[in-house]
């Protein structure tokens, strides 16, 4: 099994922060770190989960209605040791640099199935170009149009079709969009694990925190892969891997 770190090391960390990405490259044996990405008022790639700042920080409202600059003044409000900001994918890419040139990769999902962020599909191929990580990158959405998209700027482009039931990730894989692999939730594997087989299949978890609590059960990891699943994106990582 295959396993990433969600959001960084998102159980001890606040989530899609620096720290929580500096700690999961620490992580030996990892394959990867997955984040989500959204457009601020003018245009900047923000790393951030929700539409809203509400969840992660001590401000109100939709990340779309801040510039950078108003965004860059709120402060995720919960975890330990020092202050944290919103960061750009920009400074993710300058951070994660060295260990993705080791072979690490780097999920970015685009957050555009509420709002579609016009343009943001060329801005984060431009960038990614720009810093010639194209070959750590895995981008993936829950909208197949917007994978369609970035297929069109970059052929070689890895991308991943998110949605909760793994049937439904196919679906919309042999719609054409061009993603090579599902992302479904891992409650949801709804096709048996024959059909599966030739594409990698990357479970995600619902919500933070969930289920790897401190006191929470431990995976079983061979019981998801009967399923199927080749890959799974946790909050805390380090639990199953060793630094
Ligand atoms: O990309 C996998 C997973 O992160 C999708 O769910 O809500 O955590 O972005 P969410
Ligand atoms: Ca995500």
């Amino acid at each position: 099994m295959k396993i990433w770190a969600h959001r960084g090391c998102s159980q001890r960390y606040p989530e899609n922060t620096l720290t929580a990405f500096e700690k999961a490259a620490e992580i030996r044996g990892l394959i990867g770190i997955e984040l989500d990405i959204q457009l601020t008022k003018d245009g900047e790639m923000v790393v951030i989960h929700d539409e809203k700042v509400d969840r992660t920080t001590d401000g109100t409202g939709y990340v779309k209605d801040y510039t950078f600059r108003q965004l860059r003044v709120l402060q995720i409000g919960y975890g330990e040791g020092k202050p944290e900001r919103i960061p750009t994918i920009e400074e993710v890419l300058e951070l994660l640099t060295p260990r993705l040139k080791e072979g690490l990769k780097l999920n970015i999902e685009l957050k555009n199935s509420v709002f579609s962020y016009r343009g943001m599909e060329e801005k984060i191929v431009e960038l990614v170009h720009q810093k010639g990580l194209q070959k750590s990158i895995v981008y993936s959405s829950f909208s197949a149009l917007s994978l369609e998209r970035l297929k069109g700027l970059d052929r070689e482009a890895e991308l991943g079709i998110l949605d909760r039931k793994v049937s439904d990730c196919l679906y919309k894989l042999k719609g054409g969009c061009g993603a090579v692999a599902l992302h479904p939730h891992w409650r949801d594997m709804d096709l048996p694990a024959e059909q599966l087989k030739e594409y990698a299949v990357r479970a995600w978890f619902t919500g933070h925190l969930y289920p790897e609590k401190p006191t929470g059960t431990v995976l079983d990891l061979k019981a998801l892969e009967e399923q199927g699943i080749t890959d799974v994106f946790l909050n805390e990582p380090e639990r199953y891997l060793q630094k």
